[in-house]
């Protein structure tokens, strides 16, 4: 397919349907985004929002969640899940502070060695906090690409390295911020698991998945 259509149709879908106010899209401070890259990590967006400003109210900075007692931490988490998360960010908070003097460490090493920061996080925190380039392969956006560039129902049926190259293929040398936001949205709201709008969305005359009539899912691919 043609790869800069697809790029503008979905440039075009997100700036009239895109979930443009989410309150961790409005901010470009790293802590902000962590705080939701990690909030988000297995808690659905519904589920997060009523927790988000209530915690940046609290501890707007990595200096003020540093200094937390982790029993206030894991009382305010109360929720969302995965107490582990919170004393992760806690702990994140500290490294920051006491490692790297308060100043975000955006080298790759030291950036994933935070800690709950994975690939997903670290891609995500390079994307939506500087708009670098990189495919960040969340579970919506990892439907979308796996359907539109492989035809496959699912991402779990292709490996890992294809995803993230088809992924990587799609990117705009500029605006890799808005396309990836776009393309969570698009899985989100039109490109679902189980039902696909595939009437509304933007990327239908593009899409292999689609071409090829909707094929249920196969195997899933051997873990490499
Ligand atoms: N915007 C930025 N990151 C997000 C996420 N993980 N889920 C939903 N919206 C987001």
């Amino acid at each position: 397919a043609d790869l800069a259509a697809l790029r503008s149709a979905l440039a075009g879908w997100y700036a009239a349907r895109g979930r443009h106010g989410l309150p961790w899209r409005r901010t470009r401070d790293p802590y902000a985004v962590l705080v939701s890259e990690v909030m988000l990590q297995q808690t659905q967006v519904e589920r997060v929002l009523p927790y988000y400003a209530g915690w940046l109210q609290r501890w707007p900075t990595f200096a003020a969640l540093a200094a937390a007692a982790p029993a206030d931490v894991i009382t305010a988490w109360r929720g969302l899940g995965y107490n582990r998360r919170a004393l992760a960010l806690r702990a994140a908070a500290r490294e920051v502070v006491d490692v790297h003097g308060g100043e975000f460490p955006w080298e790759p090493a030291a950036l994933r060695k935070l800690p709950g920061v994975g690939p997903y996080t670290a891609a995500a925190l390079r994307c939506f906090v500087r708009d670098e380039s990189v495919p960040v392969l969340d579970t919506n956006i990892a439907r979308v690409v796996a359907r539109v560039a492989a035809g496959a129902a699912l991402p779990r049926e292709l490996p890992p390295k294809q995803l993230e190259a088809a992924a990587a293929a799609l990117l705009p040398a500029q605006g890799a911020r808005d396309h990836n936001l776009a393309l969570m949205d698009l899985g989100a709201l039109v490109c679902t698991a189980r039902s696909p709008a595939c009437g509304a969305c933007p990327l239908a005359a593009g899409c292999r998945w689609q071409r090829e009539g909707q094929p249920p899912p196969r195997a899933a691919a051997k873990p490499a």
